[in-house]
């Protein structure tokens, strides 16, 4: 991670290496916090947030889930984003991590009496699955650690306590030499990957699991519009293991992983084992859209 010269806490702008707290920071001894993943691209016209607005609701969509009482207001939030990257003066793509958690003060597995604190952390980074991987594809293994249920964990919030379950998964994946993890849901259908969710195409049919066991992700939503608009045919409903290794193709989507190809699942080639035709075309639009490319969608992006 390259470092970046403020971090944004609690309305204020703090030097990167000063951005610190308690050991007896309650999230890290308890796990509830809610984050988001954002990114910001350069684009002609300078950098520009990429569905600034939907990313500040999911947090605070998390936080009411997770029972967090924000510090602060929804548009203060939204203003702060701004404000950091302003102050950075990024010269290349950005990734913003967000983050409200509850700090110092209370110990104690009842936690609403914690103080509620919110960060703001950005630093120019590339692809997540690297240049490669966005050409070439990934190869993918189906986890062992099964997706958190929807009986004990909150799926729709993106919290902090959720991502042990992700984290599993993809120490399991890279130790057995493959590149992302998907994790199958308490029905053993495909639920997502460890950052990511899940498409296939079958027949010339866009295929993606519905939100039920998924984070309601927001690149999934910007490639179905995308898709929807190109009139591509849609299907969302269940997915088995043994129906992506007969797909034509397969990508994973997310903020961080953008459109990422999926070239092979358990050792099972994936159509001709590369990035497909309808993931080449979904991808680029959607490359389009986050570059300000493309006048249709600019009302996604926030400009800096
Ligand atoms: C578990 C999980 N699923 C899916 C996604 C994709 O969501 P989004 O496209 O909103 O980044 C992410 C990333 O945020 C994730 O962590």
């Amino acid at each position: 991670m390259e470092k970046a010269k403020y971090i944004w806490m609690d309305g204020k702008l703090v030097n990167w290496d000063d951005a610190k707290v308690h050991v007896l920071t309650h999230t890290l001894h308890y796990g509830n916090g809610v984050f988001e993943g954002t990114r910001a691209y350069q684009t002609k016209d300078g950098l520009a947030i990429f569905r600034l607005e939907e990313h500040c609701k999911r947090l605070y969509n998390s936080a009411k889930i997770t029972a967090i009482k924000p510090n602060i207001e929804i548009d203060e939030l939204k203003n702060a984003h701004i404000e950091l990257l302003k102050a950075n003066e990024f010269k290349s793509n950005v990734y913003l991590r967000p983050l409200i958690y509850l700090g110092y003060g209370v110990m104690g597995v009842y936690h609403v009496k914690a103080p509620v604190h919110t960060m703001i952390a950005a630093w120019e980074w590339g692809a997540y699955l690297g240049d490669e991987g966005l050409e070439k594809g990934i190869r993918v293994m189906t986890s062992s650690i099964v997706r958190n249920s929807i009986r004990s964990n909150f799926g729709k919030a993106k919290a902090v306590a959720n991502y042990l379950n992700s984290q599993m998964a993809k120490y399991e994946a890279i130790q057995a030499g493959f590149e992302e993890a998907l994790m199958l849901d308490d029905n053993g259908f495909a639920a997502e990957g460890s950052g990511e969710c899940l498409f296939i195409v079958r027949d010339g049919v866009l295929i993606s699991p519905p939100n039920d066991n998924s984070l309601e992700s927001i690149t999934q939503a910007t490639v179905l519009e995308l898709a929807e608009d190109m009139g591509i045919k849609i299907q969302r409903r269940n997915i088995t293991r043994d129906e992506i290794y007969i797909c034509d193709e397969a990508f994973f989507t997310g903020t961080a992983a953008e459109v990422t190809p999926v070239n092979s699942l358990d050792n099972r080639t994936i159509g001709e084992g590369k990035r497909g035709e309808m993931t080449k075309k979904l991808q680029s639009a959607y490359f389009d859209v986050v570059f300000g490319r493309d006048q249709r969608y600019k009302h996604y992006l926030t400009y800096i």
